[in-house]
């Protein structure tokens, strides 16, 4: 697929000059968003929660346009059609895949599933509708009102039972020595590209080997994408900070994982050359 220039993270972290045209441009678009945005669900989920939260993700998984009016739910509709909420759903599905697959290889087994920044863990709760294997859950995140709305879904979707939820910093050595049982397969899926520091991703990757030494690993990469810019400069994070995104080659990413112990990558393309799965062994 033929790919175009696009910024490199350092530059998307500088403001660009005032009155340049680019600038301009990126203004005049945040101030549409901000404003006539707010009739769309999409748009107003992302500014109220972040674009990199939780609760966008599972709203673009649902692709359901919402709205106000007629224009908020066409406004949404173009939102949801967006390229990267289209990748977004592809690799909801293709990481479904590897979840199941992995399960289906322990033949029985019991498995426990640890996921580490899991949002509302949608496609872990899909996995679970569909398969009858012997698996418990344990669900973290940063963010402790995601984590309560995904066990609402849990519960009404009556699967709560085999699921935990803790609050948990991914990238904190202590908090990984306190997860119980050890996970068979850590999930770790939209992380790495909301972290900006390289070596911290790779010290993860160390932590992750020693503390939790599982037999699988799945992780995702953005790689690519032509909307970084927009993302970075019109749109914000859980923080209410620009909504920078690391892109990362894949080749790097499993180099540091390999650099940690793990091995045997498994790697699938969404659709649109943005992001790579990547499924890893211990
Ligand atoms: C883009 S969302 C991905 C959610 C889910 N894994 C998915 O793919 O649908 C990123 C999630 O990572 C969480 N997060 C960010 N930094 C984290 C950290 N250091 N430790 C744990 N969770 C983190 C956020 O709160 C958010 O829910």
């Amino acid at each position: 697929m033929q790919r175009n220039q696009i910024p490199s993270f350092e530059e998307l972290q500088k403001p660009l000059a005032s009155f340049g045209s680019r600038s301009l441009y990126y203004k005049s678009v945040s101030f549409l968003l901000r404003n006539f945005g707010m009739f769309s669900e999409g748009i107003r989920i992302g500014y109220r929660h972040g674009f990199d939260s939780g609760n966008i993700m599972n709203y673009i998984y649902e692709n359901d346009p919402q709205g106000s009016l007629y224009i908020g739910k066409a406004i949404d509709s173009a939102f949801l059609n967006q390229k990267t909420c289209k990748a977004f759903r592809a690799i909801k599905n293709i990481q479904k895949d590897f979840i199941s697959n992995y399960l289906n290889e322990r033949q029985g087994i019991k498995t426990v599933i640890a996921d580490l920044a899991s949002g509302k863990a949608d496609y872990i709760y899909d996995v679970m509708k569909e398969s009858n294997s012997d698996v418990n859950v344990l669900l973290r995140d940063i963010n402790k009102d995601t984590l309560a709305e995904s066990k609402e879904i849990a519960e009404e979707l009556g699967l709560s039972e085999n699921i935990s939820y803790e609050v948990g910093d991914a990238l904190d050595k202590e908090s990984l020595k306190k997860i119980y049982p050890k996970p068979n397969l850590v999930i770790e899926v939209g992380l790495y590209g909301i972290i900006h520091d390289d070596e911290q991703i790779r010290d993860h990757f160390k932590a992750l080997k020693e503390i939790l030494n599982p037999d699988a690993l799945l992780f995702n990469v953005q790689t690519y994408n032509e909307q970084i810019e927009l993302i970075a400069r019109a749109l914000i994070n859980q923080e209410g900070e620009p909504c920078v995104w690391h892109l990362r080659s894949v080749d790097l990413v499993i180099g540091w994982a390999e650099e940690a112990g793990f091995k045997n990558p498994q790697i699938t393309m969404d659709p649109y050359d943005i992001y790579a799965v990547v499924m890893m062994r211990g």
